[in-house]
């Protein structure tokens, strides 16, 4: 979907943030018997207090398979929750801090056909806590109701996490087999206030073998053999994988203040062998974000991009905000990230995002204007057209973002023909028959329509925390 200029109507939404409510008897069992204190959080900038969950790190694996949904539009993968534990499909975001799961509610779900449900009152463990939530992304919203539960993923537990029950998603935010999503970023930005399950984690000494998660994700986009689900490449909870990268991984810091998106400051683009005028500080922050399938910016630079295009033009109606090219150019971009030398590629593939539907000679350039002015969201979100090209890592301490080179194991698993993973953890949840679910209207949100691009799912999963919430 295209992106929605921020109303006043949506800045007052998020006033409603709830308080966080009481933390947990904090405690770590690094090992059965074996108990560590966990130091509370400081209270945040959002004036709620830190949850300090109680977690168990079962080492059985760090390494978890993704799901490649709808063409690199989405990259998921499975957590279980809850007593059994029942495991679901979410989108692994880092652009935003917030786990939450689609559930049934009282009747009046806008949750859409066919997603599984979490349904709290099959888990034994399951506490509400009956606080409201509510977020707003750039390109749609989730809201419902705080509770806490035991979480699993990629062979860790966290008991007490927090996280949404969530009843209400505009239109094209959930797409089945994705139930709901998980936040990655810092707690800064959590709408609940919760401590994320990742930062639970890292700040638990001695838990994760190292202080920081990596994703290697794959391509299909430029792949007509394509199906609806494939391998989506690599997550791993607390290491990184040699396997998949080469050379060293190029960190660079978090600027100085900035904890909460995993930000970094754009420090060159060249398109087509030219380089773009950039200003430097917040004009050129990004959100290095999974869960946004492509990248965003100021429009000025955007342009400047596309000028060194030859017939490429902005879009107009449906189409505003985007840009076309001749699908026989092959567009080299790069970026470079702080005070990196590095120059990291994005593919022809990946920017060339789709054919028209009317014109299949002309295609949508994968970088799109992005206008965050007015909110505290950065300016720029790289999301997966990027994220792509390169092994990433995101590490808490020092908090930094790293990049590497993609090994050619890695670059073997693009377009490879296999099957999409399943869920390993906990029992498969039971099949919801379609009386269960009521059908929404997907219009009713008032979600703009963009039925002129095919398959088209922009999940801009970058939380927007808006500057003038206050006024509200
Ligand atoms: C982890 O170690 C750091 C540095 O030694 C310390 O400041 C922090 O309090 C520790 N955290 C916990 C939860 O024990
Ligand atoms: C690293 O990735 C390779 C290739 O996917 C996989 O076979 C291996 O098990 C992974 N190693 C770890 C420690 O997760
Ligand atoms: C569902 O209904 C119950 C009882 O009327 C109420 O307490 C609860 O808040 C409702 N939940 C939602 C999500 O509306
Ligand atoms: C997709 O793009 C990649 C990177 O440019 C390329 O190596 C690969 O051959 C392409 N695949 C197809 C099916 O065209």
């Amino acid at each position: 979907m295209l992106l929605l200029p921020f109303s006043v109507a949506v800045t007052c939404l998020l006033s409603v943030v709830p308080e966080a409510f009481a933390a947990p008897v904090p405690s770590i069992n690094v090992v059965p018997g074996k108990s560590i204190s966990l130091s509370r959080r400081s209270v945040s900038s959002r004036g709620t207090e830190g949850q300090a969950a109680s977690l168990r790190a079962r080492k059985l694996a760090v390494e978890q398979k993704l799901t490649n949904q709808g063409a690199d539009s989405t990259f998921f993968g499975s957590i279980a929750v809850g007593t059994p534990p029942v495991s679901f499909d979410v989108i692994l975001d880092t652009g935003s801090s917030d786990l939450w799961l689609a559930s049934q509610g009282n009747g009046t779900s806008s949750i859409p056909a066919g997603i599984n449900m979490f349904k709290p009152s099959s888990s034994s463990s399951f506490k509400s806590s009956g606080t409201p939530f509510q977020i707003t992304y750039d390109s749609g919203e989730a809201a419902g109701t705080l509770g806490q539960d035991t979480v699993q993923m990629a062979g860790f537990e966290v008991m007490s996490q927090t996280f949404a029950v969530v009843d209400e998603v505009s239109s094209d935010v959930l797409s089945a087999p994705v139930s709901g999503l998980m936040g990655m970023a810092y707690q800064q930005i959590a709408s609940s206030g919760a401590t994320p399950f990742w930062e639970s984690l890292a700040e638990s000494n001695g838990t994760l073998t190292e202080q920081l998660f990596s994703f290697q994700l794959t391509r299909y986009n430029n792949d007509s053999r394509a199906q609806e689900l494939e391998p989506g490449g690599t997550f791993t909870l607390g290491a990184m994988n040699s396997s998949l990268f080469t050379g060293s991984v190029d960190f660079q810091d978090i600027p100085s203040g900035q904890i909460g998106y995993w930000i970094q400051e754009i420090a060159a683009i060249t398109s087509q062998g030219k380089s773009v005028t950039l200003e430097s500080g917040s004009a050129s922050y990004a959100a290095i974000d999974t869960g946004t399938t492509l990248i965003g910016g100021p429009a000025d630079v955007v342009s400047e991009i596309y000028a060194q295009i030859p017939g490429s033009q902005a879009g107009t109606g449906d189409m505003e905000g985007y840009y076309t090219y001749p699908c026989d150019t092959q567009v080299e971009l790069t970026f470079k990230f702080g005070s990196s030398s590095n120059a990291w590629p994005v593919s022809p593939a990946d920017f060339q995002f789709q054919p028209l539907q009317n014109d299949p000679t002309t295609c949508v350039g994968a970088v799109f204007e992005l206008d965050n002015s007015g909110t505290t969201a950065p300016a720029w979100i790289v999301g997966d057209t990027f994220l792509k090209n390169v092994y990433s890592v995101f590490r808490y301490n020092p908090p930094s973002v790293g990049f590497a080179t993609l090994s050619s194991t890695a670059l073997a698993m693009n377009g490879a023909v296999a099957a999409a993973p399943s869920p390993t953890i906990g029992s498969a949840p039971a099949s919801v028959s379609a009386t269960d679910v009521p059908n929404t209207d997907r219009t009713s949100s008032g979600a703009l329509r963009t039925d002129r691009i095919p398959n088209f799912v922009l999940l801009s999963a970058v939380a927007a925390v808006i500057v003038g919430a206050l006024v509200c």
